[in-house]
């Protein structure tokens, strides 16, 4: 990667002496143009992670670099980032055109670059029919895209949304994420998404910093945190999961580049094959299985492992089982065109060994 556009060196955040950090030598780069979700639990330390990028709160160690360039002691009205956090924040007095300008205000722009940038600005967000509105009149949904223009008028160095979207309703929620991404693509703005929501994150993200306890525990691509999570906590946090003890017994041979087939022992499945590192042979690891790709036989005569089925979810777009296996429950989620299996019935579980990953050691932290 050429020079990240921002860079997270050892970034370390304690509120109090004695008390844990909050952020505790947090390293991320983040590429030129790309929407960066950080995702975590409450607490993970996801907002101070923000707020000291945005110049709104000093480190208590480390350093924030932009474009190659050390801005740690760099105020905050220097900083030239745009911020739209969780509560919609407008100001009521003004009308939307106001609010949006409101930015430009201290930087003496001529009036008609003022007015021309504020236009371009409520286009980007389809708002511009509202310019003359009183902001109190608008929903939730038109307050938040008001916010996202009041803080792309400044062109800005960096976007940081702190879980912009967390006050709306569901639908709403879900509308917004396409449009967010959208215009962040537009503007290419290099964007901070703090959320703790990973359908958010898988959603709209270019690269997703998966946080626990104020530590990155992966940085990667959705699809490779999904599939690949480097930890237990990943492989829960992000989406269900199934999470089997396996004996590795056997080496198979190369699957795709860099991993390799193997024949492992899981408890109440026996000998079932999987994927992982290279050579794992006689370790034992935890194994991942996500919920959908475990298939549920209802047929006696079916290939598979036993279990018996403990509970059934209908949602209309899939049923979810929980099934009993050995002495514990496992997670399967299946079509709805199939026979649907009820609790009590023996069903048969299996599912394609490229679909079964091996997680690596984890190590202390
Ligand atoms: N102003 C503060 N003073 C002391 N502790 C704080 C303060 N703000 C946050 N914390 C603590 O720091 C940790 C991280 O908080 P925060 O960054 O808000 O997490 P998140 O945004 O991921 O929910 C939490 O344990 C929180 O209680
Ligand atoms: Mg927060």
């Amino acid at each position: 990667m050429s020079t990240p556009k921002l860079a997270l060196v050892d970034l370390t955040k304690r509120y109090q002496p004695g008390l844990a950090p909050a952020v505790d030598h947090l390293n991320m780069e983040v590429e030129e143009g790309h929407l960066v979700a950080l995702l975590g639990p409450s607490g993970c330390g996801k907002t101070t992670t923000l707020r000291m990028v945005a110049g709104l709160m000093d480190p208590t160690a480390g350093r924030i670099v932009v474009d190659g360039e050390d801005i740690t002691s760099i105020p905050v009205h220097r900083r030239g980032m745009g911020m739209v956090f969780q509560s919609y924040a407008l100001f009521p007095h003004m009308n939307v055109a106001a609010n949006v300008a409101f930015g430009l205000r201290m930087r003496r722009l001529p009036k008609s670059e003022r007015l021309e940038r504020v236009r371009r600005a409520l286009d980007m967000v389809q708002l511009g029919y509202l310019a003359e509105r009183e902001t109190k009149a608008l929903s939730g949904g038109q307050q938040q895209r008001i916010a996202l223009a009041r803080a792309l008028v400044v062109e800005p160095t960096l976007l940081l949304l702190d879980e912009p979207l967390s006050n709306l309703d569901a639908k709403l929620r879900e509308s917004m994420r396409g449009e967010i991404r959208a215009i962040q693509q537009r503007t290419g703005a290099t964007t901070l998404f703090v959320t703790h929501d990973q359908d958010e994150a898988l959603d709209m993200a270019d690269r997703i910093a998966v946080m626990n306890g104020g530590l990155i525990e992966q940085f990667g691509e959705p699809s490779e945190v999904y599939e690949r999570p480097r930890t237990r906590f990943v492989a829960e946090f992000i989406g269900r999961a199934n999470l089997l003890d396996a004996t590795v017994v056997a080496d198979r041979g190369p699957s795709g580049a860099d991993e390799r087939r193997y024949d492992v022992q899981v408890p109440g499945f026996g000998a079932v094959g999987a994927v992982g590192a290279p050579g794992l042979t006689g370790a034992t690891r935890t194994m991942l299985v996500r919920p959908h790709r475990v298939q549920v036989h209802c047929d006696p005569g079916a290939s598979g492992s036993p279990g018996t089925v403990e509970s059934v979810s209908y949602t209309g777009d899939s049923v979810g089982y929980r099934v009993r296996v050995g002495d514990r429950a496992q997670l399967a989620e299946a079509p709805t065109d199939g026979r649907i299996a009820a609790p009590g019935d023996v069903v048969r579980l299996d599912w394609d060994p490229a679909s079964a990953y091996l997680l690596p050691e984890e190590e202390e932290r």
